[in-house]
């Protein structure tokens, strides 16, 4: 299982809990020390499974194809792919850098775009599964969303597109589009995050998925947080 973003937040959520279930997990991240410890505490955490921490730009597809070359020697094969890599820069349309609006789409879109292709070959060598990380700001706009939103629109189809390409081929594309998350990446408000989803709510999704091996393809999922954001949204 290859896991993009794998150090904080959802990302080390849907590796924690594939470690929990027996899964040898390559995560990533932009610092190969950083990687490294933390799939290094994994494995020793949960000693049911195996996590090796790499490090991949998702900016940089020659770094993403040096991750899957790392699950094929480590373990022969590559069974999923979760691009979950991200960044969020808020700012509306009159303040926002052509610097943070090529971040935003480098890193989420193109980002998520460079996952696939590096680990394509390999997941379609094993009949694998593809998650992508979306988000309902792929499906309902904001205020300052801008450069978030169009990334993330651009990855809800782009994932919806190669779920018809590849459902052929014997791969399973999905994506999980979660509400307001409780991690480092959306604590803006500096207020109370008891009504946000935990990023366990979002690799239970993601396991979900990956447990599903049968004829029916939950290929989207938008998981929303039980409760309203108390001052209203999606
Ligand atoms: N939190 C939310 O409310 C929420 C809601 C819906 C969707 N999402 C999506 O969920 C995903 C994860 O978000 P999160 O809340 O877990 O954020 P987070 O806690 O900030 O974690 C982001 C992860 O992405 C990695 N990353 C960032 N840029 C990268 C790059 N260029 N190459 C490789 N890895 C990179 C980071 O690793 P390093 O810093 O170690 O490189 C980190 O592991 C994102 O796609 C986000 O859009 C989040």
């Amino acid at each position: 299982m290859l896991v993009t973003g794998g150090t904080r937040g959802i990302g080390l959520a849907v590796s924690r809990s594939l470690v929990v279930a027996g899964a040898r997990v390559v995560l990533t991240g932009r610092d190969a020390t950083a990687a490294a410890e933390i799939a290094a505490a994994l494995a020793a955490d949960h000693p049911s499974g195996e996590a090796v921490g790499v490090a991949a730009d998702v900016r940089d597809p020659a770094s993403l194809r040096a991750a899957v070359a790392v699950a094929a020697e480590r373990y022969g094969r590559l069974d999923a792919l979760v691009a979950n890599a991200g960044v969020g820069r808020m700012a509306h349309i009159q303040e926002l850098s052509d610097d943070d609006w090529r971040e935003v789409i480098d890193t989420n879109l193109t980002g998520a775009y460079h996952s696939v292709r590096a680990a394509l070959d390999a997941l379609v060598a094993s009949g694998g599964t593809i998650v992508t990380i979306g988000s309902l700001a792929g499906a309902h706009a904001f205020a300052g969303g801008a450069a978030y939103n169009a990334s993330k629109f651009g990855l809800v189809g782009f994932t919806e597109a190669i779920m018809h390409d590849l459902r052929e081929l014997g791969v399973r594309v999905a994506t999980v589009m979660p509400g307001s998350v409780a991690t480092g990446f959306s604590r803006r408000s500096g207020g109370d995050d008891a009504w946000k989803l935990q990023a366990e709510d979002v690799a239970e999704a993601v396991l979900f998925v990956l447990r599903n091996p049968g004829r029916a393809l939950p290929s989207r999922i938008e998981l929303r947080p039980a409760r309203r954001r108390p001052t209203g949204g999606n």
